[in-house]
């Protein structure tokens, strides 16, 4: 038994903002070397509208593709009630349903206000119960925003009571721009646990300013289990300015495992799966431990 889950979202957040788009080969070829290394849950993907974000204009096709893994669990994000259609169309047994903690990201990513957002996120609930779907629901800029700068702890817990009302199976805090300091992080995650009672709540890491890991570190202390990071460290979005890399999964998993807190992944397959993930973007590999592997020092 593992004592964390983490969700790698480098086939999803990860390319998202590539300037070229990566083949729906090697997409395959990414998400089967994270399978090898034993991660059991994977963003594969999202329905958005490919002239926004042209790298996920074969959504349907990684999906299908995925089919192949059994075991693992699979995950794409949904912006709106198109996308939801496009995720029954292709079987998908979990979305990721993403809002902002603000009116002007949401607006920027989605083009809805937050109420719009939310009327169409009861009704998904409503129609995956009877489709036996998982519905997450992620709430994006939730400590920082490129547009209205910082944001109101009491503005994210009130998303996350709304969210609960209306029956999300898991409920992600996210760090869009990676500006949160790990005494906020610690803070709201307590306080987003006791709110969410038994609904899952995960974190969802940007390492822009090298604080993922002590933000992972300070919402594990908070009491929480579920981690999204991606391989290599690759991701950013389109609509936040500045948004760099994700936190690298692999340096979460060698920090947990350096700290006796398991993740059950094979870390010298999950190296392999980071190296091919940084050479499919044009970004040197961002993760730390990669680098110190590549001057020779011990791991
Ligand atoms: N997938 C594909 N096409 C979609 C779509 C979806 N999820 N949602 C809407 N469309 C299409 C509509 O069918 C319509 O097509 P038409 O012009 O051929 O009739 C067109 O897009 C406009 O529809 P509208 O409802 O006005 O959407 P929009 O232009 O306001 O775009 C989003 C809304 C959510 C689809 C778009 O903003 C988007 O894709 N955002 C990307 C968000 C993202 O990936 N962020 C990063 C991760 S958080
Ligand atoms: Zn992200």
């Amino acid at each position: 038994m593992s004592d964390v889950q983490i969700i790698d979202v480098s086939p999803r957040d990860g390319l998202q903002n590539e300037p070229v788009v990566v083949s729906t080969e090697k997409k395959k070829k990414l998400i089967e070397m994270l399978v090898r290394s034993n991660v059991k849950k994977i963003e594969a993907t999202s329905f958005v509208h490919p002239r926004k974000v042209p790298q996920m204009v074969d959504a349907e096709q990684v999906m299908k593709q995925c089919k192949e893994f059994a075991g693992i669990e699979f995950v794409a994000l949904i912006p709106n009630l198109k996308g939801f259609q496009r995720a029954i169309q292709a079987n998908i047994s979990e979305v990721n349903w993403v809002t902002a903690a603000t009116e002007t990201f949401n607006y920027k990513n989605i083009g809805m206000s937050i109420d719009e957002n939310f009327a169409q996120f009861k009704r998904i609930v409503q129609e995956s119960r009877i489709l036996n779907m998982k519905v997450c629901f992620s709430i994006a800029v939730s400590f920082g925003c490129p547009y209205e700068g910082e944001v109101n702890p009491a503005k994210v817990i009130s998303l996350v009571e709304r969210a609960v009302e209306a029956g999300a199976d898991r409920i992600g805090i996210a760090d869009t721009i990676g500006i949160a300091t790990p005494k906020q992080v610690k803070r709201l995650l307590a306080e987003v646990l006791q709110v969410a009672q038994s609904t899952p709540i995960a974190i969802h890491l940007h390492d822009t300013r090298g604080m993922g890991l002590a933000n992972a570190y300070a919402a594990l202390e908070a009491g929480v289990k579920i981690f999204e990071t991606s391989a290599s460290g690759i991701g950013g979005c389109p609509f936040a300015p500045g948004a760099a890399g994700n936190l690298a999964t692999e340096d979460l998993v060698y920090m947990f495992e350096r700290m006796g807190v398991k993740t059950e992944i094979d870390f010298e397959k999950l190296l392999e799966a980071a190296d091919f993930a940084a050479s499919l973007t044009s970004n040197q590999p961002l993760g730390r431990i990669r680098q110190v592997e590549k001057r020779g020092s011990l791991r």
